[in-house]
């Protein structure tokens, strides 16, 4: 089975929004195999989101991430990565499909709700940032 890495992002911590977006993930098959709440700091985020470091949205995105408390999860299932991405909808809320993580919870495409991991090499990297091996039990 696979396993990608989640966040639940702090405009959505800050709604009490994340039983309403763990019922949907559960709801569409994945399994949520580790979790945990954490304040990020501003190096984890700097490190999580680099890819982005050149964008130039790069430091509101690193404000954001460091705003409020994160739920930071891994979830298996049957191609799971893809499957998240499905569940979570398009970056843009205003482009997400109806059914969507983003479509019923996301402010914007800065503030919208959810990360989910787009590749299996970027899955494994990410988890590995947040999770000891031990603390995921499939
Ligand atoms: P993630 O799962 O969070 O990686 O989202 P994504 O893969 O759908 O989008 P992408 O990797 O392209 O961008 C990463 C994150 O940067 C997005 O989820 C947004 O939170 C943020 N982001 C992307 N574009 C913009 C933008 O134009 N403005 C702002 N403020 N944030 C943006
Ligand atoms: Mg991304």
């Amino acid at each position: 089975l696979e396993r990608t890495f989640s966040i639940i992002k702090p405009d959505a911590t800050a709604r009490n929004l994340t039983g309403a977006i763990n019922a949907m993930i559960e709801a569409a098959g994945l399994r949520i195999v580790a979790q945990k709440r954490v304040k990020m700091t501003r190096e984890q985020a700097e490190t999580f989101y680099a890819v982005h470091k050149e964008r130039p949205f790069f430091g509101e995105l690193v404000d954001f991430m460091i705003s409020g408390p994160v739920v930071v999860q891994v979830l298996e299932g049957e191609g799971a990565i893809a499957k998240y991405r499905e569940v979570m909808g398009a970056t843009n809320p205003e482009n997400a499909a109806e059914g969507t993580i983003r479509k019923a919870h996301a402010q914007s495409v800065g503030e919208n709700s959810v990360h989910g991991s787009d590749a299996p090499e970027t899955a494994a990297v990410e988890i590995a940032q947040f999770f000891a091996g031990n603390e995921i039990v499939g």
